[in-house]
C-alpha cells in the first residue's frame, strides 16, 4: 500500500476508486471554478513566521468549538451524498470523527439517516439543515435531530439557489446513479466500490425519502428539491429557525461583514465564514481572504469558524491565527472516505493533525490558543485588495 503523507495522496486513491460522477461531484466548483481554486491558492499567499529557541515541548492542539471540547480546531463539514462516495459513508465518517475527538456534521442531503448515524455512534454529532420552505418538514427535521441528541445545529444560509456545476449536469448526477452506457462503463472499472454498494441498503436520501411530503420514492425527489429551497429567505425566517432549536446554532455560509453582523443579531452562536467550497457564487472571494474583514466586524462578539479550501494542517493554522476559533473540512475527509472508508477519514484527520502540530511548534507555539496574526507573514493588501464600494 502507498505511504500516505498528505491529503493529495488520498485524493489520488479516491479518484481511482470512486465512479467519475461522484468524484466530479466533490472535486468541482460552480461555473469557471475560479472561487473553488482560489479557496486553496489564497492560503498559499499567507506565509508562516519561523521562530527558534522557544519552548515547543508539550504542544496541544486541543480547544473548544461552540463550547465543546475538540482534539483540534477542525470539524467535518456537512457533505451531501457522502454515502455514495463509500457504502454507509456517513456512518463511517461519523465513527472516525468520534474516535478522533472532532465533531461530525451530518448533511440533510445524506444517504444514511439521522437515526441511522445516531444508532451507530455514541458521541453527539452536529446536524445541518438547509433553509427550506416546508415548515412541517423543517420542524420534523429539528425534532429528529433533537431525538438523536445532536449537539449543534448548522443552518446553511448560502444555498437559496443552487450554483450551476457544469460537471454534475454533464454527468447526470443522481443517487443512486442512473444507469447510462457511460455510467455503466465507468462503474465497471470500480468493482470494489460497486460490491460494497451492493452490500448496503443505504442508497437513497435517508433523511428525505419517506419523510418529506410526497417523496415516497427516489424518483419523486428531484421535483421536491426544485421546489423545496426558499428563494425568498430573509433574516426573520432565519431568526425563526434559530428559535426552534434550544442548543448551539451555527450559521454556515457567511462571506460578508454585513451578513456577519446580521447573524449576530439573530442570536447565532457561531458563524462559518464559507463560500460552500466554491460551489455557489463563482467569482466570490475566497473564505480565507474574507476572514479578516469578518473578524473585524464581529470577531469579538461571536465565534467565527472557517471552511473552503483547507487541505492541510497549515491551512488550519493560518485560519486560526487569523482569528477563527475552528475550521471545517469537506473535501479533505471526503477524499479519505472514498479512498479507504473509515480508515481513510481517520488518515485525513491524522495528516491534518500532524501538520498542524508540527507547524505550530516550528512557529514557536505550544497551543492553538496561542496562535495569532503575529505567527503569519501576510501580503499587505491581502484583506483589502478588493473592496465593496458601499
Ligand atoms: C461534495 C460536497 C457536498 C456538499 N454538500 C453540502 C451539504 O449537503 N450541505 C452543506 O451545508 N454544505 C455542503 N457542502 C459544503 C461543505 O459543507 C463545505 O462548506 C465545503 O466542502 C468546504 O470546502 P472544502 O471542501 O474545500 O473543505 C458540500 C461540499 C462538497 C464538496
Amino acid at each position: 500500500m502507498a505511504v500516505i503523507t498528505e491529503i493529495e495522496d488520498l485524493r489520488k486513491i479516491y479518484k481511482r476508486r470512486v465512479p467519475k460522477m461522484f468524484y466530479d461531484y466533490a472535486e468541482s466548483g460552480s461555473w469557471t471554478e475560479q472561487t473553488f481554486r482560489e479557496n486553496s491558492s489564497d492560503f498559499d499567499l499567507i506565509k508562516l513566521r519561523q521562530r527558534i529557541a522557544m519552548d515547543m515541548d508539550n504542544r496541544s492542539t486541543k480547544t473548544t468549538m461552540v463550547g465543546q471540547e475538540v482534539a483540534m480546531p477542525v470539524a467535518l463539514a456537512p457533505v451531501g451524498l457522502t454515502g455514495m462516495q463509500h457504502a454507509d459513508g456517513e456512518i463511517k465518517a461519523a465513527k472516525a470523527a468520534e474516535k478522533f475527538g472532532v465533531p461530525y456534521t451530518l448533511s440533510t442531503m445524506s444517504i444514511c439517516s439521522i437515526e441511522d448515524v445516531a444508532a451507530h455512534t455514541s458521541a453527539p454529532f452536529w446536524f445541518q439543515v438547509y433553509t427550506l420552505k416546508d415548515d412541517d418538514f423543517m420542524k420534523r427535521l429539528f425534532d429528529r435531530a433533537k431525538e438523536a441528541k445532536c449537539s449543534a445545529l448548522v443552518i446553511t444560509v448560502d444555498l437559496q439557489l443552487l450554483g450551476q456545476r457544469h460537471r454534475d449536469l454533464k454527468n447526470g448526477l443522481s443517487a443512486p446513479p442512473k444507469l447510462t452506457p457511460a455510467s455503466v462503463a465507468n462503474m465497471m472499472t470500480k468493482i470494489p466500490w460497486g460490491l460494497e454498494m451492493l452490500g448496503t441498503k443505504r442508497r437513497f436520501f435517508g433523511n428525505i425519502v419517506g419523510h418529506a411530503k410526497g417523496v415516497t420514492d427516489p424518483s419523486s425527489l428531484s421535483s421536491w428539491t426544485a421546489e423545496a429551497f426558499d428563494q425568498s429567505l430573509d433574516w426573520e425566517r432565519i431568526k425563526q429557525f434559530r428559535s426552534w432549536w434550544d442548543g448551539p446554532v451555527i450559521l454556515k455560509g457567511i462571506l460578508d461583514p454585513e451578513d456577519a453582523k446580521m447573524a449576530l443579531n439573530v442570536g447565532a452562536d457561531a458563524i462559518v465564514c464559507s463560500n460552500h467550497g466554491g460551489r455557489q457564487l463563482d467569482g466570490a472571494l475566497s473564505s480565507i481572504r474574507m476572514l479578516p474583514q469578518i473578524m473585524d466586524a464581529v470577531g469579538d462578539k461571536i465565534e467565527v469558524h472557517l471552511d473552503s479550501g483547507i487541505r492541510s494542517g497549515q491551512d488550519v493554522l493560518k485560519a486560526v491565527a487569523l482569528g477563527a476559533k475552528g475550521t471545517m473540512i469537506g473535501r479533505a475527509y471526503t477524499y479519505g472516505l472514498g479512498a479507504m472508508g473509515e480508515a481513510g477519514v481517520t488518515k485525513a484527520l491524522e495528516v491534518i493533525h500532524k501538520e498542524l502540530d508540527l507547524s505550530m511548534g516550528l512557529c514557536g507555539c505550544q497551543s492553538v490558543e496561542d496562535l495569532d496574526p503575529s505567527n503569519l507573514l501576510i501580503p499587505e493588501d491581502f484583506a483589502t485588495r478588493w473592496q465593496a464600494s458601499v
